[in-house]
């Protein structure tokens, strides 16, 4: 007889839209993260012959509320499931306004190759043609998958398979919402079956500096985001160093703004504050000493990171290194 034994997957569940519930399901208004992870589950076709699932609620927040403490709770929770040998894989529910974020995040402090598959849905759990349950169907079914194994945290959503590092929710609304503009999604669903286009030839956390260790009672540095745009000055990034340890530019093409808006930033990586640029266009590289010249200013290049997954691999980086050397091959690498 064939081992016919169903893959144990432990489904985390954080919040989000995928969770959320409306008063009239006529309405557009609803409230995320309103319903437990069982009624997820009990909204999913023909889940119990797919897998034998834990549940566990980690948090219930819309992910415009996620916080540090949550995601080292969930980090934490991810890894010790990761080293118990009766777990086959591991899925998070979570908003898509950050899914990105945590995703990326768990992607530089997990070291372990366990499939982990983060997913939401962008209509609520109560809405006519809800995405939740079919997302959820997916997620489980690539988590017990052995071709997801070593890839880094995957991102599913809409039937699409994304890496950590590449994927953006790049609408506000509609089903389709995810995409990876820089290299492209890493697969598709095809009911249970994951159909992969790629290796995750990125660098993801299996041997990185990065750890949940390192998050235990840390304070985390402030690291600010700031939006570069015409004639845009320099007040703000001068209030801004006397208070953050890091400043990434969401800036202009590739990563630009005004003359006098990176002198400030010059001002600011001057007195210690690492400046990272990165660029608000949503794709394409940004390169050291080519437009700007980061050895004389001191900044960092963002290389393909957009601002928001720059933020938290430069936050990481300073809690090892605040030499903008070090930083630097941080974002070569990640
Ligand atoms: C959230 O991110 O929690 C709200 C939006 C969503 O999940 O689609």
């Amino acid at each position: 007889m064939p081992d016919r034994r169903l893959p144990v997957i432990a489904v985390l569940a954080t919040g989000g839209t995928i969770a959320g519930a409306q008063a009239d399901t006529a309405s557009h208004a609803y409230q995320a993260g309103a319903l437990g992870v069982e009624r997820l589950l009990d909204a999913v076709p023909g889940l119990a012959q797919l897998a034998e699932i834990q549940a566990e609620q980690v948090a219930s927040v819309g992910s415009q509320n996620m916080t540090y403490a949550v995601w080292a709770t969930l980090a934490q929770r991810i890894d010790s499931l990761c080293q118990d040998s009766s777990v086959d894989g591991i899925v998070v529910t979570h908003g898509t306004d950050t899914l990105e974020e945590t995703a990326y995040f768990l992607s530089l402090v997990i070291r372990h190759d366990k499939p982990l598959v983060l997913v939401g849905a962008m209509r609520p759990a109560t809405a006519p043609g809800a995405d939740g349950p079919a997302n959820l169907f997916h997620a489980v079914a690539l988590a017990g998958c052995e071709a997801a194994r070593g890839r880094g945290p995957l991102v599913v959503m809409n039937e699409d398979i994304h890496y950590a590092r590449e994927v953006q929710k790049v609408a506000c609304a509609g089903v389709n919402a995810f995409a990876s503009p820089n290299r492209g999604r890493a697969g598709m669903m095809r009911g249970t079956h994951a159909q992969f286009f790629s290796r995750n030839d990125t660098v993801y956390g299996t041997a990185s500096e990065f750890s949940i260790e390192m998050l235990n009672a840390v304070t985390w540095p402030r690291v600010d985001v700031v939006h570069a745009g015409v004639d845009m000055g320099s007040d703000l990034i001068d209030f801004l160093a006397t208070k953050a340890q890091g400043l990434v530019l969401a800036g202009v093409g590739d990563g630009n703004a005004t003359d006098i808006a990176m002198r400030a930033l010059q001002r600011a990586a001057a007195q210690g504050v690492a400046v990272v640029r990165a660029s608000r266009t949503g794709t394409g590289r940004v390169g050291r000493n080519v437009e700007v010249d980061d050895d004389a200013a001191g900044f960092i290049a963002a290389g393909e990171l957009s601002p928001q997954k720059a933020r938290i691999l430069l936050m990481l980086g300073l809690l090892v290194s605040a030499n903008p050397t070090e930083l630097q091959a941080f974002f070569d690498r990640y």
